[in-house]
């Protein structure tokens, strides 16, 4: 949600701030802006549209100097135009500042400012951050930094300079915050995949926590302006993870990561049988397991509910993050809580795991980005290593955050003394495999989806642990294609929505083994005796089923409980395949953001 970088150095800061943004342009891409300070005079450059806009400007060959500060928005507050475009700059056009987070008392703020002779020009919250400092400022930017972020509520993550000083001043709240160090120069980002380029040495920098930065060094302090110790960490990433190494989209990309992904999540986490993860709480004091996420990461809760409570006999429960913590949720010191997030960012994700600690109880971390605020925030964790998702859709992340469920129940059975199922562990290692021979079948997913493109509707069924599956197969079909896509336990379709199907409603089936496997072709038949059109995704060589469906996808076996992880390739491949062929905009679908730092 919303991209920030910022350079101060030797080189022309353009460059590198335009280079940077298109790395962060998946967190937002209504607008794009860039101020740059030259011979202490500040020019600021706003576009409504991708970064490619900003780039055409002729106006853009006036930015000349070595420091400056660029945005990329997603927009919350007023509409996606120039006008609410960042950079902000005060009325003196002396200081400019990006924002990144939701400023819940700009109104009251802004009210005060106006008063004040200040001349707001747009409808952001943002805004007033830099009316603020301007009102504060009499010859310390950071002081006048201090200043406004004490009359801040929300989140934040805040770059600003001012023309006359020779620093970027940033703060943070809520929303990420890096310092990048390199021997040409420092950087600030809001994901390290900006600054990557040039640097893998960054600062994390914590809430209330504010820096100056200067072309050589840095300095953190607190709130209160005491100075701050930081530990620099090492980027594992490669500038070549995000790139899009021959593919043509960042998806597709992602898709075809999965085998290496799923790999490399399961890599040293079995020896000798047993599973090796580091969560440092005694397994046997758990009574009740919560998951809290949002998005895809919510999906992959819902599959890890069957999965934990099949391998652990302990009872799961699944919330969305945002409804966790608005309801007083009833936690204790003997649940454990789960969170799940691809980049460990999401901001509702963070305060439920916030609340779940307030309450007392244990917590865990799934999560794909290292280092992220949600990795600092939770007791114990396990990383994916999925490798870095640019792609708004999400796809190896899910895949690999069930491995990760699947790792852990079998990691609590065991330290509660119980024999772990072998063959659970055997089917894992054999993920990799299987999941390259559904990739092979690409091409002829695509010819399916040439016959869907026209769809309006579509309706995903599944039944028990590939309910989920089939909730991930719509809300994926649904964000980059943008046809209307609901996801069904198939047995409860004829509880509704079997009054929607004609010839006009295509039904993807997830239809792998499993008891219910007859009762889920009862369900076909119920679809296509009411003319609907049928997809159908199975392990089975079956007539019924093959009379039955326009198509029949085929993928390899593996036990029930993983099935979802491979089921799910071949519906990120349909939608993938569809939104294609549309023409659209498969990584950047219309109004999504890869990461929502804002509740
Ligand atoms: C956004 C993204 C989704 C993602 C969700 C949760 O909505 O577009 O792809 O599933 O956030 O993100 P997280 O990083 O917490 O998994």
């Amino acid at each position: 949600m919303c991209g920030i970088i910022g350079y101060i150095g030797e080189e022309n800061a353009k460059s590198i701030l335009i280079n940077g943004l298109k790395k962060l342009e998946y967190r937002g891409y209504d607008s794009a802006g860039i101020s740059v300070v030259n011979n202490k005079s500040l020019i600021t450059l706003r576009k409504k549209g991708r970064i490619s806009e900003l780039e055409k400007c002729e106006d853009i060959n006036d930015l000349e100097g070595n420091r400056g500060i660029a945005h990329t928005r997603w927009a919350t507050h007023g509409a996606p135009n120039e006008l609410n475009a960042h950079p902000h700059v005060d009325c003196s056009g002396k200081i400019s500042v990006v924002h990144n987070g939701i400023i819940e008392n700009h109104s009251a703020l802004k009210k005060v400012l106006e008063q004040e002779g200040h001349k707001i020009k747009s409808d952001t919250d943002s805004e007033i951050i830099v009316h603020l400092i301007e009102k504060f400022y009499s010859g310390s930017l950071e002081d006048a930094m201090a200043k406004t972020v004490k009359c801040l509520t929300g989140a934040f993550g805040i770059a600003a300079i001012h023309s006359d000083e020779d620093n970027i001043v940033i703060a943070k709240k809520g929303s990420p915050l890096v310092i990048g160090i390199s021997n040409k120069g420092m950087f600030v980002a809001s994901d390290v995949a900006a600054i990557l380029d040039y640097t893998k040495k960054v600062i994390y920098l914590n809430d209330n926590e504010l820096a100056v930065i200067m072309k050589d060094h840095y300095v953190v302090s607190d709130i209160n302006g005491e100075q701050v110790d930081k530990i620099v960490d090492e980027i594992t990433w490669s500038v070549q993870e995000i790139e899009k190494g021959g593919f043509d989209h960042f998806m597709l990309k992602e898709i075809y990561d999965q085998p290496k992904a799923l790999e490399n999540c399961l890599r040293g986490r079995v020896k000798d049988g047993k599973i090796k993860l580091s969560i440092d709480f005694p397994p046997n004091d758990i009574e009740r397991i919560v998951i809290v996420a949002c998005g895809t990461s919510w999906h992959a809760a819902l599959v890890g509910k069957y999965l934990l409570e099949n391998i652990t006999n302990i009872p799961v429960e699944v919330d969305y993050a945002s409804e966790f913590r608005y309801r007083n949720p009833l936690v204790n010191e003997r649940d454990v809580v789960i969170v799940i997030s691809q980049s460990g960012e999401t901001a509702d994700s963070l305060a439920a795991i916030k609340e779940a600690k307030k309450k007392g109880a244990k917590t865990i971390g799934i999560v794909n980005v290292v280092g992220s605020t949600i990795t600092r925030e939770v007791d114990s964790g396990i990383y994916i290593h999925a490798g870095p998702e640019i792609g708004v859709a999400s796809t190896k992340a899910f895949t690999c955050q069930i491995v990760a469920l699947a790792l852990l129940g079998l990691y609590l059975k065991q330290e509660r003394g119980l024999s772990v199922d072998q063959k659970i562990i055997e089917a894992l290692y054999e993920l990799p495999e299987k999941s390259k021979k559904i990739l092979e079948s690409s091409k002829e997913i695509e010819m399916i989806a040439k016959e869907f493109v026209n769809s309006k509707n579509f309706l995903f069924l599944g039944r028990g642990i590939n309910f989920p599956t089939a909730l991930e197969g719509a809300l994926k079909l649904k964000e980059i294609s943008y046809i209307h896509a609901e996801g069904y336990p198939a047995a409860e379709m004829k509880h509704g929505p079997i009054a929607l199907i004609d010839e006009e409603m295509p039904v993807f089936f997830v239809a792998t083994d499993s008891e219910n496997f007859k009762k889920i072709v009862g369900n076909m038949e119920e679809v296509k005796t009411r003319g609907g059109k049928i997809i159908t995704l199975t392990d089975q060589k079956d007539d019924t089923v093959e009379s039955l469906s326009e198509h029949v996808i085929y993928v390899p076996k593996t036990i029930e409980i993983l099935s979802p992880i491979l089921n799910t390739i071949p519906t990120q491949l349909f939608a993938y395949h569809v939104s294609n062929l549309m023409g659209l905009d498969v990584d950047k679908p219309r109004n999504l953001a890869k990461s929502v730092t804002v509740e």
